[in-house]
Formats: C-alpha cells, structure tokens, sequence
C-alpha cells in the first residue's frame, strides 16, 4: 500500500465515523422538544401577561429567549406530548397575571387543556379566537375576571369535556343565548356559577341536550324560568349532580 492510499482510507473511515455518530446521536435523542412556532406563541401570550405583584412568584419566570432554555416543554406549567413535542397543555391557574391574551395562543393547535383560572383580565371580553383551539378537552376560566358575552364561538370546542367559566367577585360574563352549548356534546362537567344567564330563556333545553353531562353548577346565574322543581324532567343522565342555590331562581 502507498502512503497515499493509506491517507485516503483513514480520510474515509473518519467520514464514515462521523456520520455513523451523527446518525447515533439522532436515534437515541428522545427529547423532541418543542417547535418553534409553539415557542413563539407562548412568548407573545407571557408578553401580554405580567404579575400582579412584581414579576416574582409565576410560573413565567421560567419562559426564556435564552439559548439554554430553547426548550420550551420545559417550562413551568407548559407540558407537551412526549411522542410528538407539541404543547398539549398549559397550567397558568392561579398565578395572579394580568393583561391581554395573545391571539397567538391558536398557534398552539394541539393544546388539549387550558388552565387560566384566578388571574386577572381586567373585564375584557372572553376572546372568540378561544373557538379555534379546537383540540381543548379542559377549558378553565374560572375567575379570571372577564366581562362581556359569552362568545358562541365556544361552540367550535366540540372535544370539551370540562368547561368551567364560574366567577366569584369581580366582574360577570353574560350569555344572550347558550345556542351554542349543545355543540358540546361531550361535555361531563360545566360551571356557569354567577356568569348572569338572565336573558337564556332556552336554558334548560340547551342544557338537556348534552348527553354526557354529570356535574352541573349555576350558582348565581339569575336564571330565568323554568324554576328548579322542573329539572325532574331532564333526560340526560340519571347520575346527573346539579348544584343550584335557590335564592338565585325567580
Ligand atoms: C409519555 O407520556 C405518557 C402519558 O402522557 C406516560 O405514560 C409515558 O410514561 C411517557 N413516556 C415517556 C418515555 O416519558
Ligand atoms: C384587576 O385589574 C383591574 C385593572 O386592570 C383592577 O382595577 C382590579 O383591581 C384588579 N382586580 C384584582 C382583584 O386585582
Ligand atoms: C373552529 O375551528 C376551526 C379549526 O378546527 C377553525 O378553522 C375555525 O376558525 C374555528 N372557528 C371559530 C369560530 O373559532
Ligand atoms: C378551575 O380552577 C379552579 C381554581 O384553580 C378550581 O377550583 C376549579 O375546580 C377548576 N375547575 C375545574 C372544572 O376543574
Ligand atoms: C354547531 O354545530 C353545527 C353543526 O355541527 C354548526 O353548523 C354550527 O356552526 C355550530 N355552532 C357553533 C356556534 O359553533
Ligand atoms: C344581568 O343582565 C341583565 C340584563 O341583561 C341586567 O338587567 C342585570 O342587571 C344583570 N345582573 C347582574 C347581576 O349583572
Ligand atoms: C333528550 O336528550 C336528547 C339528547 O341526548 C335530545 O336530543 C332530546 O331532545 C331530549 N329530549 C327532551 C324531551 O328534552
């Protein structure tokens, strides 16, 4: 062999090494991590929002533009599927944020469960752009100090299992109609507790036809007629659990 040749096949081997680790490397990488649209999305949703007190104490202190922290599946509150990489769901319950919801929430496409409970958005109205996480199985709510209408494009959330828009305290949605509720036909838990309902004449049939409903609250809806002795009639489940408080009905 000629010194030659000898170089030429050490060069060869070398490339094949690289390649055959770069090929390792991929193969038993298991963190997918997330994708960088989803990134973005929960940066401009944490740019909206601030905390109550300072920045100190919530769960976005830990979403970053650093290098290191690319990684956003490993954010506090953020949790994606581990086959996938997509964010499925986000838990900001309780973290006393205030602001404005991005609309680049709807990048986040594969969300299943949406925790915004017990922050504050200062009486704005529910978004309509909540209707095109159409993926959402939990849609929490509750607290969250918004106003206005209930917007009907919650109707395009045909996955809910768990919808909960309860207010105690400060401001109070309020629902023309819940023609849009039966659209949610996989609905098990629903809590309209003092959201004002006292326009939705139709209440109860809308609420008779989800099939699959077990726990229904409406504390403080100002509910219009028919009066609690007429829920006997419901046909929707026997296990069925209302809480209503009585004083609340005409
Ligand atoms: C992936 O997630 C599922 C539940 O979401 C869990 O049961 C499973 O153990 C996870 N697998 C890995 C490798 O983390
Ligand atoms: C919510 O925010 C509004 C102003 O945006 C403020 O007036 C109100 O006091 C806040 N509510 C609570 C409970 O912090
Ligand atoms: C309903 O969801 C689809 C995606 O499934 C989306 O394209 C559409 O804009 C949504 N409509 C509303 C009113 O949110
Ligand atoms: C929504 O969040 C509040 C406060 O975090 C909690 O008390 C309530 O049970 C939640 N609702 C559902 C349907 O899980
Ligand atoms: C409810 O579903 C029907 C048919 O599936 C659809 O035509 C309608 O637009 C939906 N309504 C809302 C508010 O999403
Ligand atoms: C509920 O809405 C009705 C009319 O839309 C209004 O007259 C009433 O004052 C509201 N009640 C509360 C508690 O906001
Ligand atoms: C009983 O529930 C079904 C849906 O589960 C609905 O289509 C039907 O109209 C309901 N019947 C009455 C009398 O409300």
């Amino acid at each position: 062999m000629t010194v030659a040749n000898t170089v030429e096949a050490r060069c060869c081997f070398k490339l094949l090494y690289a390649i055959v680790v770069v090929l390792l490397l991929h193969m038993s990488s298991p963190c997918i991590g997330c994708s960088e649209r989803e990134r973005q999305a929960l940066l401009a949703l944490k740019q909206g929002l601030q905390g109550l007190v300072g920045d100190d104490g919530n769960r976005l202190l830990s979403w970053g533009r650093e290098a290191q922290n690319k990684d956003c599946c490993q954010w506090d509150g953020v949790y994606c599927n581990n086959q996938t990489g997509h964010v499925v769901k986000l838990d900001l319950g309780e973290q006393y944020l205030q602001g404005k919801i991005s609309p680049k929430l709807i990048h986040l496409q594969h969300l299943e469960y949406l925790d915004l409970s017990y922050n504050n958005f200062s009486g704005s109205k529910i978004p309509d752009f909540i209707g095109s996480l159409s993926n959402l199985i939990y849609l929490n709510l509750s607290n969250v100090n918004f106003g206005g209408q209930i917007p009907n494009q919650l109707g395009n959330l045909t996955h809910l299992q768990y919808l909960d828009l309860s207010s105690y305290g400060y401001s109070v949605v309020h629902a023309k109609n819940l023609n849009w509720l039966p659209n949610l036909s996989g609905l098990k838990h629903l809590d309209l507790s003092f959201t004002n309902l006292s326009d939705v004449v139709g209440w109860l049939e809308a609420v008779n036809m989800l099939p699959k409903l077990r726990n229904l609250i409406l504390q403080g809806c100002n509910l219009p007629p028919p009066v609690i002795s007429s829920v006997s009639v419901m046909n929707s489940s026997k296990s069925l659990s209302i809480t209503f408080r009585v004083h609340c009905l005409i």
